[in-house]
């Protein structure tokens, strides 16, 4: 079997490790894959977006099934396009991918369908978002979104009128994220831990995956700008059974019944973004797509064969598998180039690697998210640059081995979080 995988960050490494532990899989191709997905997959200079070139490419070389990774494909319509042709792949169609690429989207349905989250309010113009602000009704600090895709940046808490006004304005009237920031939503503040749930879904049937913690913020204590994610643990130590089951019943099979019932069922990987209020679990957002970095994390865990339950989810049959999990504990330090998320540098040597762009460590693997391999050398090609995810029986072992690895891997510049997992 030929299988593609579109992206090129530490999510799709991690895919394709796992997937590659099926030797159905005679070939495996990453488009556009990166230094490290190069030791793993074959990488082909196609972007991920470009649906053109990708269909061209799968049915020259006759792929069997591509996975598509990234939301910006899944949101363009990657998936409908493959599937006019008649490839089989894996990720929501279009019009139920608008779950994470338009949150007034995902907004308005939660509100329909009842399913828990932050109470909000949507405009498209200024003035009357500027109103709004003013008025009494507003507590601060308070959740200003931008309604479509901004790489994970669309999202700012207000903490008073002042910057608001400045985060509005930059959306709308600046357009900061361009047409994305047209649209924005303006949120009341959840307090409470946050919580990662990925889950398999064929449309009529959800499973959700090991939970997990994401540690969105560049500088330990949770300080400083927002990131793609900075770290992981799994399984997340604050969500138990009863809080699994509560979301279950009132957020997870709703949400999937509520696409259903709008005409776009939800068939892939539905991405959960929680956060444990006193008034029980709520919403902060959905994404139609595994997480990254969350994916490095929660993935090694999966005890069942990947590429089984990616095929059940497309033919609709995910209620046949029995998805099992390790009762192990995991965990994922990112390492970044000095100065993401804003401007950083580029084609850093990195040391510390063998060739294989792994270490020794059994425990241990190494996802790659942003480098280049040439020379014979890895070099840095992006912001977050390494995934080091250790597996362990507890956390405290998990975190221990992690680190150390991480500590014989430099680069110039190189920053991550020396309190991923210290809750
Ligand atoms: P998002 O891009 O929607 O995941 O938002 C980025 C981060 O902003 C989240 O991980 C939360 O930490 C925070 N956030 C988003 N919405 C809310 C909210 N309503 N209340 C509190 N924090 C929020
Ligand atoms: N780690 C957050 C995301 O994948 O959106």
């Amino acid at each position: 079997m030929k299988v593609l995988v579109l992206g090129g960050g530490g999510r799709e490494h991690a895919i394709i490790k796992s997937l590659k532990k099926n030797n159905k899989i005679k070939d495996i191709y990453a488009a556009p894959g990166n230094g490290g997905i190069n030791r793993d997959a074959q990488c082909i200079p196609i972007k991920a977006i470009d649906i053109t070139g990708v269909i061209k490419f799968t049915e020259e070389n006759k792929i069997d099934y591509v996975v598509v990774a990234p939301d910006d494909p899944l949101a363009i319509g990657m998936v409908d396009a493959l599937e006019e042709r008649g490839i089989r792949c894996f990720g929501p169609k279009k019009a139920a991918a608008r779950i994470e690429s338009s949150k007034i989207f995902s907004k308005n349905l939660m509100k329909k369908y009842n399913i828990p989250t932050a109470c909000y309010e949507t405009f498209s113009d200024y003035e009357k978002a500027k109103s709004y602000l003013e008025s009494d009704s507003v507590k601060f600090p308070i959740v200003i979104k931008a309604d479509g895709l901004a790489l994970g940046k669309g999202v700012i808490i207000a903490e008073n009128f002042e910057q608001a006004k400045e985060a509005i304005g930059s959306m709308m009237k600046e357009k900061k994220f361009g047409d994305s920031g047209a649209n924005i939503v303006i949120e009341e503040f959840l307090t409470g831990p946050e919580v990662t749930v990925l889950s398999f879904t064929d449309g009529n049937v959800i499973v959700p995956m090991i939970s997990s913690m994401d540690h969105k913020r560049i500088f330990d204590g949770n300080k400083g700008l927002n990131t793609g994610g900075m770290g992981v643990i799994a399984p997340n130590p604050y969500y138990n059974e009863e809080i699994a089951d509560v979301c279950q019943k009132t957020i997870f099979q709703p949400t999937i019944a509520a696409m259903r019932e709008e005409g776009c069922p939800f068939k892939g990987c539905l991405y959960f973004g929680l956060i444990l209020t006193e008034n029980g679990p709520k919403v902060i957002e959905y994404n139609s797509r595994f997480g990254d970095p969350e994916t490095q994390a929660v993935l090694p865990l999966l005890e069942t064969d990947l590429l089984t339950i990616m095929e059940s989810v497309t033919d609709e049959k995910l209620e046949n598998i029995d998805i099992q999990w390790k009762k192990s504990f995991s965990a994922c330090i990112v390492m970044a180039s000095g100065g993401y998320p804003e401007s950083y540098k580029t084609g850093l040597q990195l040391t510390g690697l063998n060739d294989q762009g792994n270490c020794t460590n059994k425990d241990v693997t190494i996802y790659h998210a942003g480098t280049e391999y040439k020379n014979e050398m890895f070099y840095t090609s992006g912001g977050r640059v390494l995934g080091i995810t250790a597996i362990a029986e507890n956390k405290e072992k998990t975190l221990e081995i992690a680190y150390k690895t991480a500590k014989t891997i430099d680069f110039e510049g190189v920053h991550y979080r020396k309190d991923i997992g210290k809750y």
